[in-house]
């Protein structure tokens, strides 16, 4: 059995209303608690600031472990309080029960202009807070088409990991997100090695191992291929991780694909 965890993070972003959102979180804990996926396979759900303490309280009557089933935020503030209306802190959300928080998403990046030195501070309140920052990191589909994604992935991840960087990252190439494209295995195994072999020089050290994912486009018809990428530690999923029957089916095959079969 391998020891290294796997991840499958589910990004609820702004799209479940209150009563879908904890029905959701319900009807997933209500399965796993009953078959409960393998002890390396790390379910985490991150839905939106509103729904944190419902989706808390329903994972936990699973009685599984957080780490094996946990749950983040999608954002926090860089300070731990003060006058900054609308904002919420690294300490709220993990006083609603967050272990995780998702830093400097695309989305976010493109939508609030977040830059690679805000979600370096971010990282540090998480870090602070006792939460493990979730950093992702991607391309667009220009910056893949001149040959400058590798130049982007560099800058991305000296910017906005701090060093010694204890946390996740995901690669998300921004032009499969949402898009129902996913890259090659073979493309793909290729930028996980090189963000590989990127992150020893950010870290300053190349003892700390940071689990990396893919996310852009995954459903449980492409998760078992991808999880059985070796360079892939999980995967983080969109609008598959709103419905839970497909989310389910992700988490499913994820611990299939990583988990060895014993020898006939
Ligand atoms: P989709 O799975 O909907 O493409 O979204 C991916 C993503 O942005 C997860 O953070």
């Amino acid at each position: 059995m391998t020891t290294v965890p796997k991840f499958v993070i589910g990004n609820w972003k702004m799209q479940a209303r209150h009563e879908h959102g904890l029905q959701l979180a319900r009807d997933i804990s209500r399965r796993l608690k009953d078959a409960p996926p393998p002890p390396h396979l790390h379910t985490i759900i991150c839905p939106p600031f509103t729904q944190l303490d419902g989706v808390h309280q329903a994972l936990k009557e699973t009685g599984l472990p957080h780490e094996q089933l946990g749950m983040g935020a999608q954002d926090c503030y860089p300070a731990s309080s003060g006058p900054f209306t609308g904002d919420i802190s690294a300490p709220m959300i993990r006083d609603l029960g967050a272990r995780y928080v998702i830093l400097g998403h695309s989305e976010r990046r493109q939508n609030h202009g977040e830059t690679d030195a805000i979600i370096r501070q971010k990282v540090k309140a998480a870090t602070a807070a006792g939460i493990t920052p979730i950093v992702c990191i991607g391309e667009h589909l220009a910056e893949r088409n001149e040959g400058r994604a590798a130049s982007v992935l560099s800058t991305q991840i000296e910017g906005s990991l701090t060093r010694g960087f204890r946390g996740i990252l995901a690669y998300e190439p921004v032009w499969a997100i949402g898009s129902g494209i996913t890259p090659s295995r073979d493309e793909l195994q290729r930028k996980l090695t090189l963000i590989r072999a990127l992150l020893p020089m950010r870290l300053m050290t190349d003892d700390i191992r940071v689990p990396v994912l893919y996310g852009g486009s995954v459903t449980s018809v492409q998760a078992p291929s991808i999880m059985s990428i070796e360079a892939v530690d999980g995967v983080l999923v969109g609008s598959a991780s709103l419905e839970a029957q497909s989310f389910l089916d992700i988490i499913d095959a994820a611990a299939e694909a990583t988990t060895p079969q014993p020898s006939p």
